[in-house]
Order: C-alpha cells, then sequence, then structure tokens
C-alpha cells in the first residue's frame, strides 16, 4: 500500500502525491461516435476520484483506457511516469497495476475463492504458491470473507463475490485500483459492506478511481469529483462544492436528477 502521505479531504485539502494517471489530450471514436473527448487528467497518488456523470458519457470507457482494455486514437495516458504498454508480457504487468473491479464480479467460476485470489499472483508477479495463499488468505480475510476461501464463487452472495473480486486485484499489490460501478449490481443489503472495504482501501491510502452513482461515498472518500457529459470532462471540483454548487447546467441537471430520487 502506498506510504505517500495524503490528507483525505479534509477541511477540502488537496493531496500531496505526485501525479500517478496522467491523461494528456485523450481521443478515442467508436465508429462515428467521438466517445473520449480532449479528455486531460491527472490521478495523483493516493488520490479517490470519483467520475460521474449520465448513462453513455464515456465512464467506462475512460477507465478501460487506463489499463488499455481500449485503446485510443489520440493523446497519451501514463502511469508512473511510463507511457502504457502495448502488448506482452508488459502489458500483463499493466493489469496487475491496475486493479479493477467491474460491475459484474467476473471471478473465474471454476476455481476456488482462494484460487481466484492466488492466480494471478503466480501467473503474472510468479509469486511462490505458499507466499501466494498466505497473502490471499489475509486480503480475505481483510475484505471479511475469509471463511469462504474453500467455496466456489456461486456458493457466495453477490457482496461477497465483489469483495472478493476487490481482493483479487489486490494481492495483485496494483498501483491504482479502478472501481466501474461495483455497487450497481448488488441488492441493496449489500451495497454497504462493499462500500465500507472500499471506504477503507482509501483511508488506507490506495490511488483510486470509482466510477459510482454512490454519493454518500463520493462525499465521504473522494478527493475530487469529475463530472462528465457526452465524452467530455465538464467540470471537477471537491465532493463538498460540486454537490453543492455545481457550475455547470449539465452537473446541476444530473445531480437534481439523482439527488431527489
Ligand atoms: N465497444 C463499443 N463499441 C461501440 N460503441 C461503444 C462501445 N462501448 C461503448 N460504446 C458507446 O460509447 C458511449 C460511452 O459508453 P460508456 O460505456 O463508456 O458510457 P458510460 O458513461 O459508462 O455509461 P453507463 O453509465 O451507462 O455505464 C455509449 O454511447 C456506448 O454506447
Ligand atoms: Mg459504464
Amino acid at each position: 500500500m502506498s506510504e505517500v502521505p495524503v490528507t483525505k479531504n479534509a477541511g477540502g485539502a488537496a493531496p500531496t502525491g505526485d501525479p500517478l494517471v496522467v491523461l494528456d489530450n485523450v481521443n478515442k471514436h467508436f465508429g462515428a461516435l467521438h466517445v473520449l473527448q480532449d479528455i486531460d487528467l491527472t490521478i495523483r497518488r493516493g488520490e479517490v476520484v470519483v467520475v460521474i456523470g449520465p448513462s453513455g458519457s464515456g465512464k467506462s470507457t475512460l477507465c478501460r483506457t487506463i489499463n488499455r482494455l481500449e485503446t485510443i486514437d489520440s493523446g497519451s495516458i501514463g502511469i508512473d511516469g511510463r507511457p502504457l504498454p502495448q502488448e506482452g508480457r508488459e502489458l500483463a504487468r499493466l493489469r496487475a497495476d491496475v486493479g479493477m473491479v467491474f460491475q459484474s464480479f467476473n471471478l473465474f467460476a471454476h476455481k476456488t475463492v482462494l484460487e481466484n485470489v492466488v492466480l494471478g499472483q503466480t501467473k503474472v508477479r510468479r509469486t511462490d504458491r505458499t507466499t501466494a495463499e498466505k497473502k490471499a488468505r489475509t486480503l480475505l480475510d481483510r475484505v471479511g470473507v475469509g471463511a469462504q476461501a474453500e467455496k466456489y464463487p456461486a456458493q457466495l452472495s453477490g457482496g461477497q463475490q465483489q469483495r472478493v473480486a476487490i481482493a483479487r486485484a489486490l494481492a495483485m499489490d496494483p498501483k491504482v485500483m479502478l472501481f466501474d460501478e461495483p455497487t450497481s449490481a448488488l441488492d441493496p443489503e449489500m451495497i454497504n459492506e462493499v462500500l465500507e472495504v472500499m471506504q477503507q482501501l482509501a483511508r488506507d491510502g490506495m490511488t483510486m478511481v470509482v466510477v459510482t452513482h454512490e454519493m454518500g461515498f463520493a462525499r465521504s472518500a473522494a478527493n475530487r469529483v469529475v463530472f462528465m457529459a457526452d465524452g467530455r470532462i465538464i467540470e471537477e471540483a471537491e465532493p463538498n462544492q460540486f454537490f453543492s454548487n455545481p457550475r455547470s447546467d449539465r452537473a446541476k441537471d444530473f445531480l437534481s436528477k439523482i439527488l431527489h430520487h
């Protein structure tokens, strides 16, 4: 976990880490659709950035470009001072450095929970089996599913599976964690158990990009809110400022829809 001292959103204090993820004038099209338009975004070490915006605004695509699940047409993306690798082992390492948790849990169905968390460590990080298993059990305990280690994903609740997915990403010692609507497929009673794990991660200094509609999480954990619409970053601000005083009409309109329902 990052050792860089960061002031978490206390009285709006800015984080102190150096730039970790840097998107510079990034553009991407899907055919005629200009899905990412002139995106400039810097995420500092230890920073928690919540990305919000209407459906189809490009939030998922933005996340996916950061670990190169999607390529970009122009501009550049760097992580820890280096451009994203194109292919091969370097790309596998990037995917380990950039942990990703999706809406759907994406665990290997035919492997036990423990095996799900061991696998990437032994294959990509070349960690020996004993060390990998020890680490997996520690992480599963940390996210509150240690007792489920020998079960298969289908035997777990959605909230438990999502916490396993988080443990699996953490097992790779990622530099940054991307969460794309990690709680939106969960039953209401399971949302908080996942958000609490994410809150703890944020407090521990993990660098995080989180696409979510959970505004309580944004208010309490985020250093910054980034608001997207139509493939652009329309505005970004510290959460209290964004929620109490959004500047753009698009953000005001969006907030009135999600906060008054
Ligand atoms: N592989 C693809 N091929 C073609 N179009 C795509 C592809 N993936 C996404 N799109 C389109 O790009 C736009 C942005 O999609 P994206 O999934 O990034 O939006 P989003 O902000 O995550 O939306 P949501 O809130 O619904 O998850 C949408 O219009 C979508 O239909
Ligand atoms: Mg999406």
